[in-house]
């Protein structure tokens, strides 16, 4: 029988979150001020093993996950993550996808895509090296993400997918240079609504860009057209170039929230379960499992929170949310 939550939307994803560290310090996520050399990061062996995130994976598709996709921090600052991809590869029936900035994914994409990768999305907020290091803040150049994305795309992790968050007054004059640049390379460009995640990165509302306003921005230089889903629940919304050019794809969790059809679950880094991006809490799977919990006992589990799931937080998004208490996108992965 197929696992449902409360506004019936079944369980197809899982992301799971390998790190709560990362090479860069993006001002939208990471800002330098909260996570310095003192921020408390977590120790290894207060997070998951390889071993404990298989076992969890292979859980979870039993209720009906097809989809894996490896998040952080930065997943590949997380040592050998190749082996855990190889154990991930081992489940049959799953799709198994990696979001990352691209710093380390020249010299691992080899490796991940024998171990068993599928495709790559890679985080690129502009091609301009000012813009860029002012929004990774940690000096680094565009053209070695590029060479990221470009080895992934030699050894066939395709598609190559490309998240672009577009934060008011810091990147909106990318747009255009992004849009062109990734259209002649046949990459699939996302521009990502600047979100309210965590509670460090000062979010306010008018520092989103919408979705309609990129359209907009794009459509006056490149007609595009809008083109059906992949598949139901996708969170990006697709437009193709009216001349044949290509595809983009835009993500509009705050001016059009997608909780209607959400399918994703998350596990944080600590080996926590999260049922929207937005949680409060997490339900803790990291203990039960190192307590000696048996396969059926965590499948429970899982059975019963999700089976009780009402998450909506984008659909219920009001001033009156913005200060609560949430997760920290680098320990829940996004
Ligand atoms: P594919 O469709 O497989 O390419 O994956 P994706 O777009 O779901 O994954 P990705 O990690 O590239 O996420 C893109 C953006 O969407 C990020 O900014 C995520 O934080 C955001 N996102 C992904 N899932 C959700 C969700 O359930 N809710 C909200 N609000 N944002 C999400
Ligand atoms: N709003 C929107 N997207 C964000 N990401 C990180 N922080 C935010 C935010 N505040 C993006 C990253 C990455 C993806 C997993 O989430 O750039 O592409
Ligand atoms: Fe690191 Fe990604 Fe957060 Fe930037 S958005 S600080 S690359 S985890
Ligand atoms: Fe899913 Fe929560 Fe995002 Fe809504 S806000 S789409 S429920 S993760």
């Amino acid at each position: 029988m197929t696992l449902t939550d409360r506004l019936n939307r079944p369980l197809h994803d899982l992301r799971i979150s390998v790190t709560d560290r990362c090479n860069f310090r993006c001002v939208y996520c990471m800002p330098k001020e909260i996570f310095g050399a003192d921020y408390p990061y977590l120790r290894r062996d207060q997070i998951l093993a390889f071993e404990e995130i298989a076992r969890l994976a292979r859980i979870f598709t039993a209720h009906g996950v097809r989809k894996v996709r490896l998040t952080g921090g930065e997943p590949l600052v997380r040592k050998d993550l190749h082996r855990l991809v190889k154990m991930l590869a081992e489940i049959p029936g799953l799709e198994l996808t990696l979001t990352t900035n691209g710093a380390l994914l020249a010299k691992q994409a080899q490796a991940l895509k024998d171990a068993g990768l599928n495709r790559v999305t890679v985080s690129l907020d502009s091609l301009d090296d000012e813009i860029f290091k002012a929004m990774n803040d940690v000096d680094f150049p565009v053209a070695k993400v590029l060479e990221g994305m470009d080895t992934a795309a030699q050894v066939g992790l395709e598609p190559i997918k490309v998240n672009m968050v577009v934060k008011r007054g810091m990147n909106e004059s990318s747009v255009l240079p992004m849009a062109r640049y990734f259209r002649k390379k046949g990459y699939i460009l996302r521009f990502i609504e600047y979100m309210d995640v965590g509670h460090t990165n000062g979010w306010r509302m008018d520092d989103v860009v919408s979705s309609a306003e990129i359209v907009k921005m794009i459509s006056a230089e490149m007609p595009l057209e809008p083109i059906d889903p992949n598949y139901r629940g996708e969170v990006a919304e697709r437009w193709r170039y009216q001349d044949g050019g290509g595809e983009i794809g835009v993500i509009s969790s705050v001016t059009q929230a997608f909780c209607r059809a959400c399918t994703r679950a998350r596990i944080s880094a600590e080996g926590k379960l999260y049922t929207c991006l937005f949680a409060v809490q997490g339900h803790d799977l990291k203990s039960l499992i190192r307590s000696g919990a048996s396969d059926d006992e965590l499948s429970q589990l899982i059975a019963r929170v999700w089976g009780k799931r009402t998450d909506r937080y984008s659909e219920l998004r009001s001033e009156n949310t913005i200060d609560l208490p949430k997760v920290e996108m680098s320990h829940i992965g996004g």
